[in-house]
């Protein structure tokens, strides 16, 4: 009898242990073409991926997202629909709902990759981590604990208009040194965003700070222009990407007559990875919203 009672008690400790523990943890949902419409809820050990439709030949893109984004927020839906309309591949979101703590995230985030290269035989090559706004700065973090653990750096990192890494929040910032190549997307750089050259590759488009079509009250414009940066993602991961940037010295001169066109497509596959510099590109108000060859004539 009294050893039931034991054992009863030893389970109940280990259970909430197990429970706060978990509590920590994001929590990752996986999305394929296959299961788009019902994705799967995902744990970050190789049992639970072997059981889900997670195939390891195939691309993986993971999207992190704001603070404290879960899994029905706007970025995570952009990076699905986007990348999946494209390619084959699996698309895993990164839900950071009741996570405060910025180093158990890129811990769990960080541990998720390494388990893709060692159990799964997935090169750094196949992946690439997009965060949007203090999730770019998480994506920076993943990226150095990644390179400490593999001793190999992440391919890439998307980041969309991240925020001021102001060190309230976030001790990481997001740097050229997170990944082989940064790009930088500021859509809200007076605003929800920064102005500060983060990546390799920082574009501006429209100037970096106000998007078109969001000049409606201030406190709206800047969440507009903030996501744009999301509603972007669809054209700049599609072969047919017509936003033809510019090349500017330096953001205090970012305007069509102050830099000179080159052969960059924003957030394009095949940019060079050893592209460097502050581009400059206008785009349309609402979609599609590239300007393509059109644009250069301008210049
Ligand atoms: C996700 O977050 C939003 C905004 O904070 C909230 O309205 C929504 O209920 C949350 N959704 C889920 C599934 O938790
Ligand atoms: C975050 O968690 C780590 C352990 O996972 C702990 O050492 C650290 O103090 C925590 N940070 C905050 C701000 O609570």
């Amino acid at each position: 009898m009294q050893k039931r009672v034991f054992l009863i008690i030893v389970l109940v400790l280990l259970c909430s242990a197990i429970a706060a523990y978990a509590a920590n943890e994001p929590k990752y949902i996986l999305y394929t073409q296959r299961i788009r419409d019902s994705p799967q809820t995902i744990e970050p050990e190789a049992e639970s991926l072997v059981r889900s439709s997670f195939y390891a030949l195939d691309p993986i893109i993971v999207s992190i997202p704001r603070w404290l984004g879960n899994s029905s927020t706007i970025e995570h839906s952009t990076v699905v629909a986007a990348k999946l309309d494209q390619e084959t591949c699996n698309v895993i979101t990164v839900d950071l709902e009741g996570i405060t703590n910025e180093s158990d995230i890129i811990e769990s985030v960080g541990n998720l990759i390494v388990l893709f290269n060692r159990q799964f035989d997935v090169s750094l090559e196949q992946l690439s981590l997009v965060g949007f706004a203090e999730g770019a700065h998480l994506a920076g973090g993943v990226g150095e604990k990644v390179k400490t653990d593999l001793g190999q750096q992440l391919t890439k990192i998307t980041a969309l208009d991240p925020t001021a890494a102001n060190g309230e929040l976030l001790q990481h910032k997001l740097s050229t040194q997170d990944a082989k190549f940064v790009e930088v997307i500021h859509t809200n750089s007076g605003g929800a965003g920064t102005w500060e050259e983060l990546g390799h590759v920082d574009y501006y488009p429209n100037g970096g700070d106000s998007q078109p079509g969001c000049d409606i009250t201030t406190g709206i414009a800047n969440a507009c222009s903030h996501e744009r940066a999301l509603h972007l993602l669809n054209e700049m991961w599609s072969p047919s990407n017509g936003f033809v940037s510019a090349r500017c010295g330096s953001v205090l001169t970012l305007s069509a007559e102050n830099c000179r066109w080159s052969s960059l497509r924003m957030g394009h596959a095949d940019v060079s990875t050893s592209a460097s510099g502050i581009y400059f590109l206008e785009t349309h108000s609402s979609t599609p919203y590239s300007r393509g060859a059109y644009y250069i004539g301008f210049l």
